[in-house]
């Protein structure tokens, strides 16, 4: 079996973060979300992955290399526009083959991995197999309507959805994926859609099954999904401590500390973790909280966020929650008059003040 990761697209519910960076690269846990995705495929005995990237590319395969470091061998599709999810599949076609394969959209996110999902698809001689998860938001999704325990129809993003059942962003499919992407029409907003290309093969005969999860999933297209992504998989770390913590430091709680990292009369409390190479100094960084690499924090607190590489925050007392902070950020106090905010913001910057 093999595996596609998408990995293109504007990323447009993201910006700034998006202006200059993949949103499959963006961090969680201090891991880029593409990652996990690799891993889960890999952990499936999938060694064979295409990964589509369109403008995106240069970082996405400074990222992820040739695989090794995965245990896999990585091949890139370009895609030259967004043309859709379907789109992606068919110039895929050369990679994928006649091999049975596991689609991935590179910013989805499940709790329990794809190992038994890959086994139930194996096993049951099925074209495709989808996985569907209950969500509050339905008409933001690819939803199903179920008669029995068969899908009979799927709809993306209906306005008045049938049912609450979301169509997650990981699906396998046998060769005759290619066949239905031939045979579709882009939709409205000019795609060819993954939930039109299971159309076709459920009204043409072919055997689409479906699993309901019972684990978290996100889609962490947007800020609060990632700091959600972000709260779930810190709870799930192992307390490591590789860098420096003085005396007058306290970590409490699960707390990891990377290589490099320094925490100087500092509190950490966990769940968090701060990256290599980064300075908590007379600082306070609560739960919930991912520190990446290259970072200063001095005299300032924050909590329940997520800072990107290279990023200084400097003398801010006020606590500094629910953020996602993009990468060479500088927040400080000015000592320049008048007093008053001053700030340099990319366009579709994002921020509160109490
Ligand atoms: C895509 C699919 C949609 C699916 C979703 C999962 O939506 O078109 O059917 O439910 O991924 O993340 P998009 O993220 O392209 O809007």
């Amino acid at each position: 079996m093999k595996g596609l990761i998408l990995s293109g697209g504007k990323g447009t519910r993201l910006r700034p973060l998006t202006y200059t960076g993949a949103k499959q690269l963006v961090p969680v846990a201090n891991k880029p979300v593409l990652f996990y995705a690799i891993e889960d495929l890999v952990e499936a005995g999938i060694t064979d992955v295409g990964v589509i990237v369109g403008d995106t590319a240069d970082q996405v395969m400074a990222a992820v290399g040739d695989g090794s470091k995965f245990g896999c061998n990585v091949t890139y599709i370009p895609q030259d526009a967004p043309l859709g999810i379907a789109h992606a599949v068919k110039i895929a076609k050369p990679f994928v083959g006649n091999d049975r394969f596991v689609l991935f959209l590179g910013d989805n996110f499940i709790r329990d991995g794809i190992v038994p999902l890959v086994q139930h698809f194996q096993e049951n001689d099925l074209n495709s197999l989808i996985l569907l998860n209950r969500v509050k938001n339905p008409q933001d999704f690819g939803v199903a309507e179920m008669d029995g325990g068969k899908v009979v129809r799927l709809v993306e993003k209906p306005r008045e959805p049938k049912s609450d059942l979301a169509v997650i962003g990981i699906y396998m499919f046998d060769h005759h994926v290619f066949e239905a992407v031939d045979s579709i029409k882009p939709s409205a907003r000019g795609e060819l859609e993954i939930t039109e290309t299971i159309q076709y093969l459920i009204d043409n005969g072919y055997r689409v099954g479906a699993h309901l999860l019972t684990g978290w999933w996100i889609d962490t297209g947007k800020m609060e999904d990632i700091l959600e992504a972000n709260r779930l998989i810190l709870e799930t770390l192992e307390q490591r401590v590789d860098g420096r913590v003085d005396a007058e430091s306290r970590l409490i709680g699960k707390v990891v500390i990377e290589q490099g990292a320094e925490i100087v009369n500092s509190v950490v409390r966990g769940p968090a973790i701060i990256g290599e190479r980064t300075r908590i100094v007379n600082s306070y960084v609560g739960p919930f909280s991912s520190i990446y690499m290259d970072c200063l924090i001095s005299e300032s607190e924050i909590e329940h966020s997520i800072v990107l590489e290279n990023c200084c925050i400097l003398d801010i007392r006020e606590r500094i929650e629910d953020s996602l902070i993009g990468r060479n950020v500088q927040i400080n106090r000015s000592p320049i008059k008048p007093k008053a905010y001053k700030l340099m913001l990319g366009d579709h910057s994002r921020i509160g003040i109490p």
